[in-house]
């Protein structure tokens, strides 16, 4: 019996956080392990460079880190096909027929799309690429034929037009070469969503609110230390506020079930007054360096053979390259410009 599959990827834009390790790294390694599923997980680095043309070097050196940061969370090469978008050309060939299937005006509709459009400040100069990469995802999808694709839930769009362009292929074409994704998405949005050490609802290097995997102890600590809580606490005595002090978001994110009620305790504590920030702040200290002190070890150690790094890459690529000409080849054949075989 042949597997589910799933695919995911990441746009490597930088480092990833510990947003990035709850949202979506951690379930990633839940599904390893289980071995139910054959796993995709990919670097995006054309996607990525749909709005990076002119600075490639930040892509380009976020491979190798991005990589030590799924490595380093417990990514096994052994159980995961780990590839590089750009290094698979039967993704492009493909969008290049997907493109056909889709209208310019379903693309400009995006909800996505039309938000980062708006954040970049692209104005009347949109890259082409860049209003497309939504059909080259679909394109990353389709070529290994994945069932899952778990993403966060701003990318039902891509998932909603990947489906779309499945459908439209496999009727225009009378097949069913291609198989129809359905997207996992996060259960409810602060699952999703990490906040950032100042209290902005996104984690995000521009706003430079994050702890990433790579942070050494004692940047931790500093970045903890100045974690965003509640402004009107300011002696210990006075009651304080749970809503949006981030040291208590933390605290349920990060601390285990046997800690709840202790967490709990520490609330009632702190809403009555009497419990101070400082104290809080080593609580969750010492809760984050025991979760994250074992991935930042295994970080280091990866990081002195980045060789090997690119060792695992080019093997992921290679495989993954395998199962994508095998998937071009059907497509082909079923539009019938498999001239020569
Ligand atoms: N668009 C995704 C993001 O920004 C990255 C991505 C590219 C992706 N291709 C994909 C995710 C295919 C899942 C499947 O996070």
């Amino acid at each position: 019996m042949t597997k589910p599959i799933i695919l995911t990827g990441d746009r490597p834009t930088g480092k990833l956080h510990i947003g990035h390790y709850v949202g979506s790294l951690c379930n990633r390694v839940l599904l390893q392990n289980e071995g139910k599923h054959e796993l995709f997980v990919f670097l995006a680095d054309q996607q990525a460079l749909t709005d990076h043309a002119k600075d490639p070097q930040t892509i380009v050196e976020s491979i190798g880190n991005v990589t030590l940061d799924y490595l380093a969370a417990g990514l096994d090469p052994e159980k995961v096909t780990i590839f590089i978008q750009s290094q698979i050309p039967e993704l492009s060939e493909l969008s290049m027929y997907y493109m056909n299937l889709v209208s310019l005006g379903r693309l400009e509709r995006n909800p996505t799309v039309k938000a980062e459009i708006s954040q970049k400040g692209f104005g009347e100069s949109i890259p082409t690429g860049f209003l497309v990469y939504p059909i080259s995802q679909a394109a990353d999808i389709t070529a290994f034929k994945a069932n899952y694709v778990p993403v966060g839930n701003d990318q039902k769009p891509m998932i909603e037009q990947t489906r779309e362009i499945v459908r439209s292929f496999n009727h225009t074409y009378s097949t069913d070469v291609l198989v129809e994704p359905e997207g996992i998405y996060p259960e409810n949005e602060a699952a999703g969503r990490l906040p950032g050490l100042d209290g902005n609802a996104k984690m995000s290097k521009s706003l430079n609110n994050g702890i990433y995997l790579a942070d050494d102890a004692d940047t931790l600590r500093k970045k903890v230390m100045s974690m965003y809580t509640d402004p009107n606490h300011i002696r210990v005595e006075d009651p304080g506020q749970i809503e949006g002090n981030m040291v208590f978001h933390y605290l349920d994110v990060f601390g285990r079930p046997e800690e709840a009620a202790e967490i709990a305790e520490m609330k009632e504590h702190y809403q009555r007054g009497g419990l101070g920030d400082v104290k809080t702040k080593r609580y969750l200290l010492e809760i984050l360096e025991r979760e994250l002190g074992p991935i930042r070890e295994r970080r280091l150690e990866f990081a002195k053979d980045m060789g090997e790094v690119y060792r695992i890459l080019q093997e992921g690529s290679e495989r993954a390259r395998e199962v994508a000409s095998q998937t071009l080849s059907e497509v082909k054949s079923a539009m019938g410009i498999n001239y020569f075989k």
